[in-house]
């Protein structure tokens, strides 16, 4: 059975995270809502395209090969999953183990960087390619200055949240992503982190499907944390709450989008990015409409 996600919350996680949400509230940087106006992540005529771990239906996810394909494909931004290798440095990868991508039962958090980059990533599923994991500085250059960034932050364990969270917010300034980077998590105290220790960093609230109470659960989370941008699974996104978010001054980043008539229906409901697996094939249908 799949391991739920970190953001899923039990009782022990709630206490502890809203305890600490309250403690950091007072020093945390708050007001980011002008990138609503004025900013890169978003422009009038159609919504941006984000490619979802790069072009990652052509290429092996999260690697240099599917982020540099997604700048050719002029995409406008990547979409990336950010977590600690076992020698510490910041590397992209969507999964916690290498089971699915390699066929091996490492854990990321404990592989040091140089045996990652001995093993290819998704090379049976792409035949001919020998990806390996970049470090995010690397994965930052290789897709070239003009795109924009979402780091997703990966937490796997609530514990690590924090940790995580300042080890990507203190990067962030020696990259080159000057104006052109926002963070997003499915983990609140992530994102909290991320508001206290480096308030310019625009923040960006990821959540998935489900009933009634996630999306009450959902919009919660969401006021507290995102400064931003809202980052809601496609099925959660209906026409009013479009407007509703919009009115609160955050921009809609909706994923994972590849169906041309559901990036056709988001365009027409007002969202600021879709995020997609296929970033010319999105682009094709927003460019035509
Ligand atoms: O950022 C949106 C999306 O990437 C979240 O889900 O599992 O693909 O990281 P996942
Ligand atoms: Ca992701």
């Amino acid at each position: 059975m799949a391991s739920p996600r970190a953001g899923t919350f039990t009782a022990p996680k709630i206490r502890k995270t809203t305890k600490r949400m309250i403690a950091d509230w007072a020093g945390s940087g708050n007001d980011m809502k002008a990138a609503y106006h004025d900013s890169r992540f978003r422009r009038d005529d159609r919504p941006l395209v984000y490619a979802h771990r790069g072009s990652s239906a052509a290429m092996p996810e999260n690697t240099c090969a599917a982020f540099e394909l997604a700048a050719r494909q002029r995409a406008d931004g990547i979409e990336c999953d950010v977590r600690l290798c076992g020698s510490g440095e910041l590397v992209v990868c969507h999964d916690e183990r290498l089971d699915r991508l390699a066929g091996l039962p490492f854990h990321v958090a404990e592989l040091p960087l140089g045996e990652l980059r001995t093993i290819p990533i998704l090379s049976q599923r792409f035949p001919g390619t020998s990806a390996t994991v970049p470090t995010l500085e690397e994965a930052v250059e290789c897709a070239g200055p003009g795109l924009v960034w979402n780091l997703e932050i990966k937490v796997d364990r609530h514990e690590d949240a924090e940790g995580l969270a300042r080890a990507v917010a203190g990067a962030i300034p020696r990259l080159p992503l000057a104006g052109r980077v926002l963070v997003s998590s499915f983990h609140p105290l992530a994102l909290l982190t991320v508001r206290k220790v480096a308030p310019g960093i625009p923040t960006a609230w990821l959540w998935e499907r489900g009933g009634p109470a996630q999306r009450a659960w959902a919009a919660f989370w969401g006021r507290l944390c995102a400064t931003h941008a809202l980052h809601p699974d496609a099925a959660m996104v209906r026409a009013r709450d479009v407007e509703a978010w919009h009115r609160r001054g955050l921009l809609v980043n909706a994923w994972t989008v590849d169906d041309p008539a559901e990036i056709a229906r988001l365009r027409g409901w007002g969202v600021d990015g879709v995020i997609t697996n296929r970033p010319a094939e999105a682009l094709q249908v927003l460019e035509r409409a």
